[in-house]
């Protein structure tokens, strides 16, 4: 390369690098453009390797030539390194200077609704589109509207399977969302469309399944002409409405002295996938939904002529229905306060609590 060649290069060296190094936002970058220089096999760099192919009476003058020019080079960067350095400084004091001690710390995230609470809204949306009223009822209740009106009286053998907490006044904490249907069919008559929803309490031996406190809700529906079908359509649409598929479900007769024929409807175990696992008993079902035909003792207790109409019934086990929703393994963790992850691995890439 003659010295007038070399002279046009180192120009066009020089050019390109104050372009590139005026682009660039961070020190990091503007080291790889040091080295892309300057660096032994650098665009420059090569040129300084190369002084000792000239012959020796030109090599002092290139030299010369060469070298000014990486310290013109190496001062345009190190220029450049100093603007960027005092801007991050900058921007830094800035963002010092607005945090004020005395203001309030910035909001934090504020959790989210409990998993029971957000399928219950779920649940009353879907049944206030179908006509229903969503009722509430008391959780201490009085012996006879947890029992008697529902054909339990006190010797039938069935208190054994609902025992409960018993106050001092005489009442119980509610065993089951039921004796609404009795205050119900007071307070409305017939026909009748409601659902309660409401926390009940037990007795009873603790384990993945049972909590002595829970959530249920009631459903009953009294007309002309009301049977079985309606029931099992309408736990259908119940139960695939909430877990937004078709769920396989399991029908089976079941014994409730306040409904007559009286079914347990169970659904298939979300947490294992039917394969058997703590959560529903290693069988594979859960039990979600005991209902039936709504007795006629219990009609009459009510104020409602047997004879003209009839109605179905059914409990749906809430919490239950929450953990099936949400891959929850073990029930007591709803009533805890422990936040550490709750949910199934099987089913992480499950639905999340959205309202
Ligand atoms: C009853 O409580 C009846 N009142 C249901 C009913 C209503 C039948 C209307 C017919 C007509 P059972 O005891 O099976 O039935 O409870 C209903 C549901 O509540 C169960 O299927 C289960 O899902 C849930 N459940 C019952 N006990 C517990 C408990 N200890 N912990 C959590 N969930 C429970």
């Amino acid at each position: 390369m003659t010295l007038d060649e070399l002279n046009r290069r180192i120009a066009d060296i020089e050019r390109e690098t104050a372009t590139v190094a005026r682009g660039v936002a961070a020190a990091d970058s503007l080291r790889s453009l040091d080295s892309a220089v300057l660096g032994k096999t650098g665009s420059l760099g090569a040129l300084i390797a190369n002084i000792k192919d000239y012959p020796p009476d030109q090599r002092g003058q290139v030299g010369k030539v060469v070298n000014a020019a990486k310290n013109r080079i190496k001062a345009l960067l190190e220029a450049r390194l100093t603007e960027l350095q005092s801007a991050a400084t900058q921007a830094e004091q800035s963002q010092a200077r607005e945090f004020d001690p005395t203001l309030p710390p910035p909001p934090r995230p504020m959790g989210s609704v409990h998993p029971v609470t957000a399928v219950q809204w779920e649940i009353e949306r879907l049944f206030e589109r179908m006509g229903f009223t969503v009722e509430a009822g008391p959780e201490m209740e009085s012996e006879y509207n947890n029992f008697e009106a529902l054909n339990i009286p006190a010797s039938h053998p069935a208190r054994d399977m609902q025992d409960t907490f018993w106050l001092t006044n005489g009442c119980v904490l509610r065993t089951h969302t039921s004796p609404v249907q009795h205050r119900a069919m007071k307070k409305f008559g017939a026909p009748l469309r409601v659902i309660v929803p409401g926390r009940c309490f037990r007795y009873e031996t603790i384990d993945a399944s049972h909590e002595n406190t829970f959530h249920q809700v009631e459903g009953l529906m009294i007309d002309r002409d009301i049977g079985l079908p309606h029931l099992i359509a309408m736990a259908k649409t119940l139960l695939t409405e909430v877990m937004k598929r078709e769920v396989k479900l399991r029908v089976r007769p079941g014994f409730f002295p306040f409904v007559e024929p009286g079914i347990e409807i169970d659904m298939n175990c979300e947490i294992c996938g039917g394969k058997k696992c703590p959560t529903c008993k290693q069988s594979g079902w859960v039990e979600i939904l005991p209902a039936g035909m709504v007795h006629p003792n219990v009609l009459r207790a009510g104020g409602i002529d047997p004879d003209e109409w009839s109605g179905f019934a059914f409990g749906l086990g809430l919490t239950r229905l929450a953990m099936m929703k949400y891959g929850i393994r073990d029930i007591r963790v709803l009533n805890s306060g422990d936040l550490r992850p709750i949910v199934s691995p099987t089913r992480l890439s499950g639905q999340s609590i959205t309202m």
